[in-house]
């Protein structure tokens, strides 16, 4: 028994911000995100009251529709985030509320840009278990309420963009379809090279006027690692299924910066035209950037039934994962 996804969602916020508009806000200049990230504009949420899981609505709503099932058959729903409706409880309850799902399994992730990926294994590991049958997995952020856009948080908030993506996992019995494999790895000897402090178990108001509830990036480590364990957790994820660079006729790799990407198909020698970059649209979308890398290349055409795609993320914590997934 394996796990296909057989269907994928994705939704962003209409509001578009260029790099020239966050110029107003921080000391920061188009040439400078271009250059060092590739971004050109990313969508943010208008209104305090817009959630991880509105975002996440629409999404679910469309792979559902795509997988032709109703919310009443949805299983269990993995909700992946760094920006949770509430600090508790999870992100996957709101959703299950706001679709109008069973009284059925809602499980949140915090694994930030590998959120998706361990998502996918949990899922994975369920269905083969035969626990469940129909999940939705959501990847969903609004980042733009907890960056800060001042000067001292211009070099992670202009990175950052809001989005949702899902995708719906049902049983095969078919060996070569579905999820091939998914693999997932961490080392907290990064844990503060990528983190936001608060909220935690305590909160004192010096932690806050130092800006500790703001993400905090050591970016040239970051960099480092990922050029290094997001080519070795694609080629772990390719040996264990058998398969080899050629056979991937689809890579989508996390979109943290075009310069990791481009670095990280060259290390792995992936063609460029199979390498699905949407950073210049969207900027970093953390969870939700893999799923909507899928739904978007499904409906591009450039997914299509049969089709074997690659997928790598790294991020905080770190933590790092790679799946092979036939269509
Ligand atoms: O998804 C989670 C995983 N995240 C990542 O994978 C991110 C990995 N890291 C990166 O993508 C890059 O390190 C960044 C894009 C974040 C930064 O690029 P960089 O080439 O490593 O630049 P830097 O941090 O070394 O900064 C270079 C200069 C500094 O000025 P000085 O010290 O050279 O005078 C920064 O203060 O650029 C300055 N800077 C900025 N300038 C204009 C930092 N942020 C900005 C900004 N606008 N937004």
């Amino acid at each position: 028994m394996r796990a296909r996804i057989t269907g994928s969602g994705h939704y962003v916020p209409n509001k578009v911000v260029t790099n020239d508009d966050l110029g107003k806000l921080m000391s920061t200049t188009d040439e400078w995100i271009q250059q060092r990230t590739g971004i050109k504009e990313r969508h943010f949420v208008d209104a305090e009251s817009v959630q991880a899981s509105d975002l996440a609505l629409p999404a679910a709503k469309m792979a559902l529709e795509q997988a032709k099932l109703e919310p009443k058959d949805v299983d269990a729903i993995i909700f992946a985030t760094l920006s949770p409706d509430a600090h508790f409880p999870g992100s996957a309850c709101f959703l299950q509320t706001k679709l109008g799902c069973g009284q059925i399994a809602a499980l949140d992730v915090r694994n930030q840009c590998s959120g998706f990926l361990y998502a996918l294994s949990i899922a994975d590991a369920w269905i083969r278990a035969g626990t469940f049958r129909n999940i939705l997995i959501a990847g969903a952020e609004v980042h733009y309420f907890g960056l800060d856009m001042t000067d001292r948080g211009r070099d992670v908030a202009v990175l950052f963009g809001d989005g949702a993506g899902c995708v719906v996992l049902q049983p095969t019995d078919d060996d070569d379809r579905g999820v091939l494999t998914c693999g997932v790895h961490a080392d907290g000897v990064g844990a503060k090279e990528l983190w936001m402090e608060l909220p935690a178990s305590r909160i004192r108001a010096d932690q806050v006027a130092e800006g500790q509830h703001y993400p905090r990036m050591n970016g040239k480590a970051v960099f480092r690692w990922a050029v290094e364990k997001m080519p070795e957790a694609a080629l772990t994820a390719l040996g264990k299924a058998g398969k080899k660079v050629e056979d991937v006729d689809l890579f989508i790799p996390h979109q943290a910066n075009m310069r990791i990407n481009q670095l990280v198909a060259e290390r792995l020698g992936v063609p460029a035209d199979r390498v699905v970059h949407n950073i210049q649209r969207y900027g970093n979308t953390t969870a939700a950037t893999i799923p909507i890398g899928i739904s978007e290349s499904w409906r591009e055409g450039k997914i299509k039934e049969g089709s074997t795609v690659l997928m790598t993320a790294f991020g905080a914590g770190f933590t790092w994962g790679a799946a092979l997934v036939r269509f």
